[in-house]
C-alpha cells in the first residue's frame, strides 16, 4: 500500500481511535495536566526514537534493547516498544514472559499501562505478541491506534525506543515516521546498505522524514564504521534530500552473543565489554541531541498530545 495513502486512511479513522481511547474511560492524562495547567516549568518532552534498518539481522533489536537499557542505566525513564509484530522477540531477549500484548490493547481488553513489563534498571517493555497472524497484518488505523495509545500513559517516559521490523512495509514506515528520531542500523554488507537506502528513500519521499542517524553495527573499529557511514551518506547526498548523521558504532562482539544466549542485555550483564561500552556511548550521544524537528502536529506521532499542549495548539 502506498505510504501517503496509508497515512490519509489512518487519519480518516481518527474517530475510531477516539472511541478506542474512550472505551477505557480515561481522563486527560496526568502529564497533559502537568504540562498545561501547573504553571511550573515544562518537563522535557518525551522523545520517541525509532530503530530501523531495512534488512533483517543487522542488529535493530540488539541496538534497541541495549540502547534502551543503557539510557535506563543513566537514570532516564525508558519504555521499549517491540513494534516488530510478526517476529516479536524483545521479550525473549530479556527473558520476559508476557501474558498480554498489543493485540489486547487493540481489542480494548487492556490499556497501554497494563502492557508495561519490568526489565532490569527500571526499563519498561511493551511486548508485541509473537506468532499472531493478525498482528503481523495490522492496518493503518491499528498502527495509528498503537501510536496514539502512548498519549494515555499515566507516567510518560523520557525516552520511548521503538524496535521496528525488517522490510519496508507500512508497519515499519508508520512507526518510524511517528518517532522524533530515526536511528538506522547498518552493517558492512551490500544488502544492508541498499536496504537502508531504500528505507531512507521511502521515509523521506512518502513521510517527510529528513534527518536520520546511523549506527554501524558489527564493525571492527571506528574507522570501518565511519567508512560505512560515508558510503551511505554519499548516495543519500546525491539522490535524496536527507541528512544522515553518524551516531556511533557497535563492534562485533562475542560477549554480545553470549548475553543474548543468557537472555540479557550485554550492557547490563557486561557493561565493560566492547559492545557494552559502545552502547553506553550511544546512550551518551542521545543525551547531546538538540530538540527534535517537529513535522507538524497533524501527523500521526508518538506523544503528539504533549506536543500540542506544549505549543498551545
Ligand atoms: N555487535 C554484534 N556483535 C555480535 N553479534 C551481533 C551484533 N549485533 C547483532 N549480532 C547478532 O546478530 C543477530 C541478529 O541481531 P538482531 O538484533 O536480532 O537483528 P534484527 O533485529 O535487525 O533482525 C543477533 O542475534 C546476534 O547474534
Ligand atoms: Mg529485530
Amino acid at each position: 500500500m502506498n505510504g501517503v495513502f496509508a497515512m490519509n486512511q489512518a487519519m480518516g479513522l481518527e474517530s475510531m481511535l477516539r472511541a478506542l481511547t474512550e472505551r477505557h474511560g480515561r481522563q486527560a492524562p496526568v502529564h497533559d495536566q502537568a504540562y498545561g495547567l501547573s504553571g511550573s516549568a515544562p518537563r522535557k518532552r518525551c522523545r520517541a526514537i525509532a530503530v530501523a534498518g531495512g534488512k533483517g539481522g543487522v542488529g535493530k533489536t540488539t541496538v534497541s534493547v541495549n540502547l534502551g537499557m543503557a539510557l535506563a542505566m543513566d537514570g532516564h525513564k525508558v519504555i521499549l516498544l517491540d513494534a516488530d509484530m510478526s517476529l516479536a522477540n524483545i521479550d525473549v531477549l530479556l527473558g520476559l514472559t508476557p501474558t498480554r500484548h498489543i493485540g489486547h490493547l487493540l481489542d480494548g481488553s487492556c490499556s497501554i499501562d497494563d502492557l508495561l513489563m519490568s526489565a532490569p534498571h527500571g526499563l519498561k517493555v511493551v511486548p508485541a505478541g509473537s506468532g499472531t497472524r493478525r498482528l503481523a497484518q495490522l492496518g493503518a488505523g491499528e498502527h495509528a491506534a498503537v501510536i496514539r495509545a502512548f498519549d494515555d500513559l499515566v507516567t510518560p517516559p523520557d525516552y520511548l525506543v521503538v524496535d521496528t521490523a525488517a522490510g519496508l512495509s507500512d508497519n515499519v514506515a508508520m512507526f518510524a515516521a511517528a518517532a522524533d528520531d530515526v536511528v538506522v542500523v547498518v552493517c558492512d554488507e551490500p544488502a544492508s546498505l541498499t536496504d537502508a537506502y531504500a528505507l531512507l528513500k521511502v521515509l523521506s519521499r512518502d513521510f517527510g522524514v529528513r534527518r536520520f542517524r546511523m549506527v554501524a553495527n558489527m564493525v571492527r573499529n571506528v574507522g570501518e564504521a565511519r567508512q560505512l557511514h560515508q558510503k551511505l551518506a554519499r548516495v543519500c547526498d546525491r539522490f535524496l534530500d536527507v541528512a544522515l548523521e553518524f551516531m556511533g558504532q557497535v563492534p562485533q562482539d562475542e560477549r554480545l552473543r553470549q548475553a543474548i544466549r543468557r537472555q540479557s542485555a550485554v550492557v547490563d550483564l557486561w557493561p565493560s565489554s566492547r559492545s557494552g561500552l559502545a552502547f553506553k556511548q550511544l546512550a551518551g550521544a542521545v543525551d547531546t541531541w538538540g530538540e527534535p524537528e517537529r513535522l507538524g502536529l497533524d501527523r500521526i506521532a508518538f506523544f503528539s498530545r504533549q506536543a500540542a499542549v506544549a505549543t498551545g495548539w
